[in-house]
């Protein structure tokens, strides 16, 4: 199962993603998520991504396509993987076509509205990275990770200019995917307005393949 991941951001890709990677067994493989540990770790790309990610801009294309080529050679994306935030751009969807076939590419269908409402109230969790919302995934206590008992924090690019930055990268140069995809056949639209737990049986039933 070879899955790409498309839609908005604050759409619920990763928190799908998560739970989805748990039922079927494969690697969740997030561009956000590996750009925000190189950050973490002040490693060369953390350093040359940092601001191009904080401002809500896109990362150049050569980067990140050398990146997920990279990834997904790996053993553990052999039998499958859900690819979150990746492509993002025409020229990214081209070059994912020439490493590897795709099953099938879900668009999250979802309100400006709703966007602003899950992302202004994101908190994530500083040590194990874990995603919390203040009002529809609230951790047990206040501010602390209910897994790992670390502090939460407001990502960068959720502050309102960066949020207004990346929806609106994300209708020039994203959204021309869902497209892109449909003509090739491998287009399936998903309701992203319930709960992570509808939405899981939606997908379920989307893609009946190997469940754990
Ligand atoms: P990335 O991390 O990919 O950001 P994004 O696409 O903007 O997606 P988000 O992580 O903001 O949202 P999400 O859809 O995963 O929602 P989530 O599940 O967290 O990329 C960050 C940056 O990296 C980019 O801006 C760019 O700079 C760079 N980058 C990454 N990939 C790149 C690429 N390919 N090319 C170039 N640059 C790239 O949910 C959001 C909130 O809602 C959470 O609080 C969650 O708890 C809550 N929530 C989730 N689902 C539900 C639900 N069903 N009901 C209620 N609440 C929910």
């Amino acid at each position: 199962m070879n899955l790409i991941f498309l839609g908005p951001p604050g759409a619920g890709k990763g928190t799908l993603a998560g739970a989805v990677s748990k039922a079927y067994g494969v690697p969740h493989i997030s561009t956000g998520d590996i750009f925000r540990e190189a950050v973490k770790a002040q490693s060369a790309l953390g350093r040359k991504v940092k601001d191009i990610i904080d401002s809500g801009a896109l990362v150049g294309d050569d980067i990140t396509i050398a990146l997920v080529k990279e990834r997904l050679s790996r053993k553990d994306a052999q039998g499958g993987f859900i690819l979150d935030g990746f492509p993002r751009t025409i020229p990214q969807a081209e070059a994912l076509e020439a490493i590897v076939p795709i099953d099938g590419a879900v668009n999250f269908d979802i309100s400006d509205k709703e966007v602003l409402r899950r992302l202004s109230g994101r908190r994530v969790c500083k040590g194990c990275g874990r995603n919390f919302h203040t009002e529809f995934m609230p951790p047990k206590a206040e501010n602390t990770c209910d897994h790992c008992g670390s502090a939460l924090f407001i990502r960068d690019d959720d502050r309102p200019e960066s949020i207004t930055r990346r929806l609106e990268l994300y209708r020039e140069q994203t959204a021309p995917l869902a497209g892109w995809y449909k003509k090739k056949g491998l287009l399936k639209e998903i309701d992203a307005r319930p709960g992570t737990e509808r939405i899981l049986e939606t997908f379920r039933s989307l893609f009946p393949g190997k469940q754990k």
